[in-house]
């Protein structure tokens, strides 16, 4: 009890610390983020980008976006949602409220997949 309460106050640190550093996304074992990088990871379900890219992002008829984000620039990335590239069968996600709100953490969560910080596709949030 005691040791969940010290824990829990020390994950909020280091949750605040990283947003203060301005990092990405904050993960802890593979699997629990921060609460904006699940929001990335809740409009990446909502918006089904699995169907094209893999339930684990790994690719399928889209490309793998584990790799795509070692190379794309963030700039690329939002261009590339929003407008999508029709007529190579990437949908524009423009007029998606739901996208377009979240589009700094469905990035920050597919960065952090990415960069193999996040270990799998499904997170949790960090327990308070
Ligand atoms: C209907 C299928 C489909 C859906 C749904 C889809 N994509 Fe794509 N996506 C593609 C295809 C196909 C490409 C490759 C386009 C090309 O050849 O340039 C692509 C390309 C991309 C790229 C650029 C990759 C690169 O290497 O240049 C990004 C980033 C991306 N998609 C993200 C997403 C995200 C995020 C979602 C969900 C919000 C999504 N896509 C939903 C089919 C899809």
């Amino acid at each position: 009890m005691f040791r969940n309460i010290t824990l829990g106050l020390l994950m909020s640190a280091v949750a605040a610390l990283a947003s203060a550093q301005g990092q990405l996304y904050t993960v802890v074992d593979g699997y629990k983020v921060d609460e904006n990088t699940m929001k990335g990871f809740r409009t990446w379900r909502q918006a089904a980008c699995d169907r094209c890219h893999g339930a684990n992002q790994e690719g399928m008829v889209g490309p793998s976006l584990l790799n795509s984000l070692k190379t794309l620039t963030k700039e690329e990335f939002v261009k590339t949602v929003r407008d999508g590239r029709l007529e190579k069968g990437m949908q524009s996600f423009g007029t998606s409220q739901t996208v377009m709100d979240n589009m700094d953490h469905l990035y920050a969560y597919l960065k952090g997949r990415s960069d193999g910080a996040i270990t799998r596709s499904k997170v949790e949030l960090i327990p308070k």
